[in-house]
């Protein structure tokens, strides 16, 4: 059955003791906390990977994330991270697809594609994330547009791959903006992208993949996205940078 999981995606922020206080300050409060979330998971920046995959051992409802990996396994590309370096320090999924990413370093559907076979033939578990620009939906077209994102980068996978994959559906005109997708808009997305795994791989991989809403998605407007039947949980940036309210956001299931 598909997992009730929260994401959190430290994008390029925090030194390294900052990034280790912030983590252990969430290891704290979840202990803490009472909640039904299944799952939670820290992209952290490549530098804080081994230490809070380290810390997160015995914490069996944390994983760790890249927030990108390679297409190649291994070669001359400076300055990049290959899938099994990821997995040689401990995290055990990586965001691929992520907006900022497609955005600002021209990653193509093609390129993500190859991201996500990389991933998984590395048994490393993939957060891919879709969502359209603002143009986009406005001009009503946002379903088509999606669509085409989850078939150009996943719909070669087979039937079981899908067991490793959680979608995020992340509509750029709300990513750090404040403007938040509303309910209706979150479900619409969501139980399309639902209808599409179910028209490709049947109800089985329809009912047990999760899809996560990202896109300025906080302590405040969490347990509203959350109530919606086809969203399994959040993908938060901002609102991941804080403790208290990333613990409030896994607490709104
Ligand atoms: P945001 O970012 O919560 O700051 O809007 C979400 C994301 O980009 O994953």
């Amino acid at each position: 059955m598909r997992k009730k999981i929260v994401a959190g995606n430290w994008k390029m922020n925090k030194s390294y003791t900052d990034g280790i206080s912030l983590f252990n300050e969430i290891i704290d409060g979840l202990s803490l906390a009472e909640h039904q979330c299944e799952k939670v998971i820290l992209c952290t920046p490549y530098i804080h990977l081994q230490k809070v995959s380290e810390l997160c051992k015995n914490h069996q409802t944390l994983s760790i994330a890249a927030q990108n990996c390679h297409s190649e396994i291994a070669g001359a590309y400076t300055g990049e991270i290959s899938v099994s370096m990821i997995v040689s320090v401990g995290a055990t999924y990586v965001l691929i697809g992520h907006s900022e990413r497609r955005m600002y370093n021209a990653e193509s559907n093609e390129i993500l594609s190859k991201k996500v076979d990389a991933a998984l033939g590395n048994q490393l578990k993939v957060i891919f994330c879709c969502g359209e620009s603002l143009e986009i939906r406005n001009s009503g077209e946002y379903i088509n547009y999606v669509n085409n994102q989850l078939e150009s980068s996943l719909f070669h996978l087979t039937k079981e791959a899908f067991s490793n994959i959680v979608i995020a559906y992340e509509p750029i005109w709300a990513i750090g903006t404040g403007l938040t997708a509303t309910k209706e808009q979150a479900q619409e997305m969501h139980q399309h992208i639902r209808t599409k795994l179910a028209s490709g791989y049947g109800l089985e991989v329809a009912n047990s993949t999760s899809i996560l809403y990202g896109g300025s998605c906080n302590a405040q407007n969490a347990k509203e996205l959350f109530s919606q039947v086809d969203v399994d949980g959040g993908l938060i940036g901002g609102a991941a940078l804080k403790a208290a309210d990333f613990l409030s956001i896994i607490q709104s299931f």
